[in-house]
């Protein structure tokens, strides 16, 4: 069978088996990964890989590891966590007491672990509320663990990282348990599953450049459904939106976009 088409029939039987509709993610990037990793593995075309994926945890995970890509860091992009933490939580906290927030393709827990930070210069722990979801279950594992590497927390504030983290051995970093507390993880595939709504803001971030343009346009969609109005949606910044107005967005600062 043409390699072409080999890779078709493997993303049609991991639809099957997963639910995760890899035609919905960019197609050379996503096929180049893959075939790397099945290389790496010693099997020739898809169909064997896809046979033992089936029957073998381990390379069923790192499967999903590889094409998930969990790269996170606390405080990604800083001065964009400016605008969160100066203007856009002040501003919605001066019309309500709550606020409710979703990091969605969380990973490993940086990001929806600095937006629980970030609320708490504003509300104590019993007010902060932070849903965060993954389609990797592994990353999520690893979210709830909550220990880090010193390297990802080269953003995080110093006042923070006294205030919010325990140092371990070996350059790791515990979060406390204050933090951990305002987060729940769920396990949710942004590309299939229905969302919930009336989110203040929402943040997803370097996930959304992995999906093809159908998928985005989908997806930009039912975030702005998923807001309130005057809600904000913060991205990627490799992910501006290059017509916010055909989702009822208009742009609140560089990489945020309010639903009108
Ligand atoms: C590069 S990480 C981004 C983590 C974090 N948002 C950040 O910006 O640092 C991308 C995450 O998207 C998740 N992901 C990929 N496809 C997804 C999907 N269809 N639904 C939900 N999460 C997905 C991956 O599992 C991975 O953890």
């Amino acid at each position: 069978m043409a390699v072409g088409n080999e890779f078709d029939l493997f993303m049609e039987n991991i639809y099957k088996y997963t639910n995760i509709d890899l035609k919905k993610y960019k197609r050379p990037q996503m096929e180049r990964r893959l075939t790397a990793l099945r290389d790496k593995q010693g099997f020739q075309d898809f169909k064997p890989y896809f046979e033992a994926l089936q029957k073998d945890q381990n390379l069923f995970h790192e499967f999903l590891d590889r094409m998930t890509i969990n790269v996170s860091e606390f405080f990604r992009n800083p001065n964009r966590w400016e605008v969160v933490e100066q203007r856009l939580v002040p501003e919605v906290l001066k019309k309500n007491k709550k606020i409710k927030v979703w990091s969605a393709a969380c990973s490993t827990g940086e990001e929806p672990y600095t937006i629980a930070m970030i609320l708490n210069q504003y509300l104590p722990f019993s007010e902060i509320k932070v849903l965060a979801s993954d389609i990797d279950d592994g990353a999520i594992a690893r979210a709830k663990k909550g220990v880090y590497h010193q390297r990802s927390l080269q953003f995080v504030p110093p006042a923070y990282v006294s205030k919010y983290f325990k140092p371990l051995d070996n350059q790791q970093y515990a979060i406390s348990e204050d933090v951990k507390k305002c987060v729940t993880f769920k396990k949710h595939n942004l590309l299939e599953e229905p969302f919930e709504s009336d989110f203040d803001l929402i943040v997803c971030r370097n996930v959304i450049i992995y999906f093809t343009e159908q998928a985005k346009d989908l997806l930009y969609t039912k975030f702005s459904n998923a807001l309130k109005p005057g809600g904000v949606l913060f991205v990627g910044s490799t992910e501006q939106i290059f017509s916010p107005q055909s989702f009822r967005f208009a742009t609140y600062d560089t990489f945020f976009y309010q639903r009108q």
